[in-house]
């Protein structure tokens, strides 16, 4: 299976990291390999040293282009969390990459102050930290976005359906079978067409299928196991 990207932006205390966090349990309940590379966690360790800068901040998202390019590749999905403020610097990231989704966390800027989730705005607004985002440093919006979601006025849950709706569509991810909801009408069709008990079972068998893949990651051999049963049971083509 190939692996995508998908790119959080937007300004500090936007909720980036509390919708890459969301997506990021959702795609593993799903059963897929995701890595999540946190601007924070990552200035610690690969972009260690490197300051606000351009110049610094565009090597910080260099790098953090380069580890996803290289899951992406590997059939990992890649979600970034980085405020990556330059326009440029992103586009790098989604030429390099390919298989990439840039999500634009939007919130005003006077929502993020009232957040201020790491207290670093009223530090900055008191002048006592240069260059940061929002307030002394430019945010360049994205002009083309795959999704925008707007933390102000949507909850964490609604951006998340909405960027998992996103991904389903684009063909990044199967259409979820969680939370279908099966109509009354084909219930009592598919009652008559199996009878009773097979009815029961069968759907019982897909059930456990689907939490086993909810449970934990599958290999590619047991993925196939319970594809070719929900085949044979006709739930997949
Ligand atoms: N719809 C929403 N989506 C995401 N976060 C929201 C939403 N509504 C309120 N919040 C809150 O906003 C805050 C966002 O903080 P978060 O750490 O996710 O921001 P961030 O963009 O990662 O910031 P930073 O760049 O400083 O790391 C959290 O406290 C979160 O609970
Ligand atoms: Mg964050």
């Amino acid at each position: 299976m190939e692996g995508f990207t998908v790119w959080f932006t937007g300004l500090p205390s936007s909720g980036k990291s509390t919708l890459a966090g969301l997506l990021s349990d959702a795609l593993r309940r799903r059963g897929l390999a995701v890595e999540l590379l946190d601007g924070d966690e990552v200035r610690t360790v690969l972009t260690r040293g490197l300051g606000f800068s351009r110049e610094d901040r565009d090597e910080n998202i260099r790098r953090i282009a380069w580890v996803a390019k290289v899951l992406t590749r590997n059939g990992v999905v890649a979600i970034t969390a980085a405020i990556s403020p330059y326009r440029a610097a992103r586009d790098h990231a989604r030429q390099a990459i390919g298989r990439f989704v840039e999500v634009y966390v939007a919130c005003p800027v006077e929502v993020c102050i009232q957040r201020d989730v790491k207290g670093l705005y009223a530090r900055a607004l008191r002048g006592e930290i240069e260059q940061f985002t929002g307030v002394s440093d430019p945010y360049e919006e994205p002009l083309q976005p795959e999704v925008v979601v707007r933390t102000d006025v949507e909850s964490p849950e609604e951006g998340l359906q909405r960027i998992v709706g996103h991904l389903e569509r684009g063909g990044f991810l199967a259409p979820g079978m969680t939370n279908v909801r099966v109509p009354t009408y084909l219930v009592e069709q598919l009652r008559r067409v199996w009878g009773d008990g097979a009815f029961e079972a069968r759907l019982g068998e897909a059930l456990a299928a689907q939490a086993a893949a909810v449970e934990e990651p599958l290999h590619e051999a047991e993925r196939e196991e319970v594809l070719a049963r929900l085949r044979s049971l006709g739930y997949v083509d």
